[in-house]
């Protein structure tokens, strides 16, 4: 596959975001990677698109590398992306990925704002990394890397776009299968799905949307009806399942919901849009959840949903539907509509269980897990459930703790504050900060050599 990098930062080959691509292309000889430095090198295609088309009209799929800036993308890139529009170069048909660093400040807009770019050119969009800026130097961060791609990879192949809600977008469930593509078949070791549905009389289409997933999806599936729990009610806010983490209604929800929804490897719910949302069953579903406090207990299960209705028109429960997903670390891997994009969710789903596929959190899940992590700190006294959680999960990450990069910027802040000693620096800056990552490259190029010669 020829790939051609759109790499926005104006930092050039000294980008962080870029040593990610640089990594991933070390793992994946069989891609061909050209980059075009956009950030870096915008002036001059300001003059001169040419080349710039010519590379883009040659490659498979465009990747889109960059950091995020103040909510979106550099304005260099964002330059860029006007000159390709204007230009009037036909990419439809092909793919597009991307690729960010940040510290997961609105990284989801500037994800979005690509997204949707990708539409207006007619690419088929396939997913995206959004790393954290450090991510890459450490293990989990370069196997989401090489994760990510495979994915990307895959999908490629196999026509895979994944939906973006536009009210324009086309369905996108016309795709060759994966499993059949690459000759492999889903592992189905006692593996299984639990549909969490609202479903009532009357509910045909949502049955049906039901009846079709569970024909297809190649992993058993079993649907449990919350329309039929018998809650005593909604979540009182009473606090009592505090410590114990049990809840004081003895309608059994709490064991129900341990036992039979979250021992399941991946969940996907069903509803229909109602009012906005996803119905007051559904959310009193959700809100009784509170027994599990604040911990992500289903951390690395798959969630895909089935939604009836326009779900294009329903930005918000998008944001809710998304956020949920990515504060509980939870891959989302699909959404299907009216029956559309009904077979690219099934793929993903059983990829996803089959992986064991989690992604780096956005702004979503960093910033809520943040607000979480402040607040069961401050209340663990009485929290004592969540506070052992995230003691054990180590989730208090708080930045006192790194003490050794404070004493560090301290020592970098002491220099640069003498203009001298600034002088003499140049650029040794974003080159002492691009070192942790260039040893990362250097030991994988280390190690992918010796397995060679082995
Ligand atoms: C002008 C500017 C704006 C930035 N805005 C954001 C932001 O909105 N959210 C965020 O998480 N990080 C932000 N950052 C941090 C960068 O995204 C981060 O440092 C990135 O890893 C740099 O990647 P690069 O070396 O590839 O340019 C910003 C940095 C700069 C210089």
């Amino acid at each position: 596959m020829k790939i051609c990098v759109i790499s926005g930062s104006p930092k050039g080959k000294n980008s962080i975001t870029f040593q990610t691509v640089k990594f991933i292309a070390l793992n994946h000889p069989e891609c061909e990677f050209a980059t075009l430095h956009v950030g870096q090198k915008i002036r001059s295609y300001e003059k001169d698109m040419s080349a710039a088309l010519e590379t883009v009209s040659r490659a498979d799929l465009l990747l889109f590398c960059y950091p995020v800036y103040t909510f979106l993308v550099p304005c260099q890139l964002h330059r860029f992306i006007e000159l390709l529009k204007e230009s009037g170069v036909d990419l439809s048909g092909k793919c597009a990925a991307q690729i960010t660093t940040s510290k997961h400040f609105y990284d989801t807009t500037a994800h979005a704002f690509i997204r949707e770019n990708c539409a207006d050119l007619g690419l088929r969009y396939l997913g995206g990394l959004s790393a954290d800026m450090d991510d890459l130097t450490r293990p989990e961060g370069q196997d989401e890397a090489l994760d990510f791609w495979e994915l990307v990879c895959r999908r490629a192949l196999t026509q895979y776009a994944e939906p973006y809600f536009m009210p324009e977008a086309k369905p996108v469930d016309a795709y060759r299968r994966m499993y059949e593509f690459f000759d492999e078949s889903p592992k189905n070791e006692g593996r299984e799905a639990v549909i969490v549905a609202d479903l009532r009389e009357g509910d045909d289409d949502l049955a049906g949307m039901i009846a079709d997933f569970q024909a297809r999806f190649p992993y058993p599936s079993r649907v449990v009806n919350i329309a039929d729990y018998p809650f005593s009610g909604g979540c009182l806010g009473c606090f009592g399942c505090a410590v114990s983490g049990k809840c004081i209604y003895k309608d059994g929800f709490d064991d129900f919901l341990r036992n039979e929804i979250q021992t399941a490897d991946a969940i996907v719910y069903a509803f229909r849009i109602k009012d906005h949302s996803m119905g007051a069953q559904m959310k009193m579903f959700d809100d009784r959840q509170f027994c599990n406090g604040h911990r992500t207990v289903t951390m690395g299960s798959p969630v895909a949903y089935l939604v009836r209705g326009d779900l294009a028109a329903e930005p918000n429960l998008r944001m809710v539907i998304e956020g949920r997903a990515d504060v509980g670390r939870n891959f989302l891997a699909g959404i299907a509509t009216d029956n559309t994009n009904m077979g690219a969710m099934i793929e993903s789903l059983a990829y996803a269980i089959d992986r064991e596929i989690t992604l780096p959190q956005t702004f979503l899940g960093v910033g809520g897990m943040k607000i979480f992590r402040d607040l069961i700190w401050i209340m663990q006294g009485m929290m004592k459930a969540d506070h052992e959680f995230y003691l054990e999960h180590g989730m208090y990450d708080f930045p006192q703790k790194e003490k050794a990069t404070i004493l560090k910027m301290k020592a970098v802040g002491a220099m640069i504050a003498n203009p001298k000693v600034k002088a003499k620096m140049g650029n040794k800056m974003t080159e002492g900060m691009l070192a942790p990552y260039t040893k990362v490259l250097k030991k994988c190029a280390k190690e992918l050599r010796r397995a060679q010669e082995d």
